[in-house]
């Protein structure tokens, strides 16, 4: 049964040309007669071979058209602090410790943030209203154009002051437009580029802030991840663990906080978080 299955997965890949295979997956995840695993499952096996020639390609692909892996992003998921993760949690009180170290009170000297990978911009929503009530431009990007439509959607009503921007963070520089924030966040984005496209993403990053940058990626389990010599595939998904410490150091920047829990498992999650600036 199972040499059947792999043989009719590599048949269709082998018979249908890859753009014809990616409208195949964008129709199979409007079909909402078909579970998210399933709907999953399909994009994953006609795009293996994509996966493999063009990682990053293939993850610009999923994540700009809404699929696999990106399905969770809706507004009930994602909105509200009861949907905030234990390990954002941590993120968010370490952020509180090193701001209060710097003799930063959040509520009242945080003017500007901007996140790159804001998906549907829950994570702005609740710096705007539970983290820095004092700040008047609070805005972030995303490659994923649902999520942004839908997000600016809620956001509106809501009566939000964030700005939502649909956009690939290779070209953060043209997004960001000359201004310097005083935090940029990046959580769980940088995974998803190459070491040398993530460094460039930093580089804006480090020189666009004023007091930080605050950044949040998967911890590597066997080693901490300012150990590892490059980056390193992650096997389940082909995204990637990097050395952000060294990163930083390499383009100049300090580390101001980090901390690394890859030996444990938070929600599904190991701990990578580096506090930076220039
Ligand atoms: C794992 S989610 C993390 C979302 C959010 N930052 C958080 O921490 O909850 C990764 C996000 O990065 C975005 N993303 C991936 N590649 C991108 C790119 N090249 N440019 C901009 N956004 C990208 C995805 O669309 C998605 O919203």
């Amino acid at each position: 049964m199972q040499n059947i299955k792999n043989t009719t997965k590599e048949t269709l890949r082998r018979l249908l040309p890859l753009p014809l295979r990616q409208r195949l997956c964008i129709g199979l995840n409007r079909s909402k007669w078909l579970t998210p695993d399933v709907r999953y499952w399909w994009t994953r096996e006609l795009l293996r071979d994509f996966a493999k020639k063009d990682r990053d390609g293939y993850h610009r692909f999923l994540w700009s058209n809404h699929l696999a892996y990106s399905l969770t992003y809706e507004v009930e998921q994602r909105f509200g602090e009861e949907n905030m993760v234990a390990s954002r949690r941590a993120f968010i009180s370490d952020l509180r410790n090193q701001l209060s170290k710097m003799d930063i009170v959040p509520e009242r000297d945080i003017r500007s943030v901007f996140e790159v990978g804001c998906s549907l911009g829950y994570q702005l929503r609740y710096f705007e209203t539970d983290l820095f009530a004092a700040a008047t431009e609070i805005a972030g990007v995303d490659i994923d154009g649902y999520a942004i439509e839908q997000g600016r959607r809620h956001l509106e009503a809501a009566g939000s002051r964030v700005r939502l921007i649909c956009g690939d963070m290779a070209h953060l520089n043209d997004q960001l437009d000359g201004r310097i924030y005083d935090i940029i966040f990046c959580t769980g984005v940088l995974m998803y580029l190459a070491q040398e496209d993530a460094a460039r993403v930093m580089q804006v990053m480090l020189r666009s802030s004023r007091v930080m940058v605050a950044l949040s990626d998967p911890g590597y389990a066997q080693l901490d991840n300012g150990l590892l010599e490059h980056s390193v595939i992650r096997e389940h998904d082909g995204s990637r663990f990097h050395n952000l410490d060294a990163m930083v150091k390499t383009l100049g920047g300090t580390v101001l906080f980090r901390r690394w829990e890859g030996h444990r498992l938070v929600d599904g999650q190991r701990m990578y978080f580096v506090f930076a600036k220039q």
